[in-house]
């Protein structure tokens, strides 16, 4: 059995491209592997938000994250800074990772050159960080997009490290975990291909977004001026909204305004109404879970603790172990 761990954002919601795409397969896999699921909310701490917002998002996400099936029985759904072990294990690290190889990061660099008023040194040492979320559990699969290669590739490095300067073959190396063959790519409603990927208002349908909003959302979603003849070559934003179409409605539906536009007769107005519907009614159950989550407090905190309790123990192993291996001794 491997040890598959994942780190999560904890700021936005949940929107149906993560649904479809990463969600589904933690769903399918949290039976099947040794799951981690953890709310990266240490690492949200580099863009210095308010107390009140740190803690209403990492709740948000923790709700959204349970409504979308993460079975917290089943796999070990915990918030990072619930495990000060990981903050041990990061300082034991950061002695061995060297300026220049953070420095070189390209998320780094994108930082400096984004947010120059905040080259924080944690923003430096996430990557720090980020390996000691994984290899405290000495996981080997990691499921992330390819922004995250770099950081994964360092993780690596730094285990590594740690295993040649103690002698040791006590880190397993992390290995990016890529579901891309079996990921349905949801479309945004902004004409762009991939659903999030663009920050413009609207393009990304929530799993909380109200019926109003939905339909709203959808009703202004980018279209072109209609195919003239019959025949005619399908733009992307079109496309898209086959795409979104094909995730959400019956095929009966898919094919009836596959056939309008075919025959040059859709009218796109008919087929958002159609589609925003068909959302709703596929969101409802979700949005209805988060309702529910949301108001169960004695749920989640008896969740979040569980997580803790699971996490700690694995963590907590490690750290000792560690401590061991670099000569820590008690008197
Ligand atoms: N850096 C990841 C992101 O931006 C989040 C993250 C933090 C993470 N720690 C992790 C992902 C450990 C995987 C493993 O999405």
């Amino acid at each position: 059995m491997e040890t598959v761990l994942s780190g999560i954002r904890s700021t936005g919601h949940l929107h149906l491209g993560n649904y479809f795409g990463a969600i589904k397969n933690f769903v399918k896999m949290q039976h099947a592997h040794r799951c981690y699921f953890f709310i990266a909310d240490y690492h949200s701490l580099t863009t210095h938000p308010a107390p009140e917002d740190l803690h209403r998002n990492v709740r948000q996400v923790l709700i959204e994250y349970l409504a979308a099936g993460i079975d917290p029985e089943a796999a070990t759904l915990y918030i990072q800074s619930d495990v000060p072990e990981v903050a041990e294990l990061y300082l034991l690290l950061n002695m061995n990772a060297y300026m220049g190889e953070l420095e070189r990061c390209t998320s780094f660099k994108e930082k400096v050159r984004k947010q120059p008023e905040n080259v924080n040194a944690g923003l430096l040492t996430y990557p720090v960080l980020m390996a000691a979320d994984i290899i405290i559990h000495r996981a080997t699969k990691v499921p992330v997009g390819k922004d995250q290669e770099q950081h994964l590739e360092m993780a690596r490095t730094f285990a590594n490290r740690f295993n040649r300067m103690y002698k040791t073959e006590y880190f397993p190396a992390p290995y990016a975990f890529n579901f891309e063959s079996e990921l349905v790519k949801i479309p945004g409603l902004d004409g762009s291909t991939k659903m999030g990927k663009s920050e413009s208002e609207g393009n990304a349908i929530f799993l909380a977004d109200d019926p109003k909003t939905i339909r709203k959302k959808v009703m202004r979603a980018t279209t072109d001026s209609g195919p003239e003849a019959p025949g005619e070559e399908m733009s992307q934003p079109i496309e898209n909204l086959f795409n979104l179409m094909r995730a959400v409605s019956t095929a009966e539906t898919v094919s009836h305004f596959l056939d309008t536009f075919n025959s040059a007769t859709i009218r796109y107005g008919d087929m958002k109404k159609q589609l925003a519907e068909d959302i709703i009614a596929f969101t409802a159950p979700l949005r209805e879970r988060i309702l529910e989550l949301d108001s169960d407090d004695a749920y989640l905190s008896g969740v979040a603790r569980l997580g803790a309790e699971k996490a700690r123990e694995s963590a907590q192993k490690t750290i000792r172990e560690v401590r061991e291996i670099i000569g820590f001794k008690p008197f």
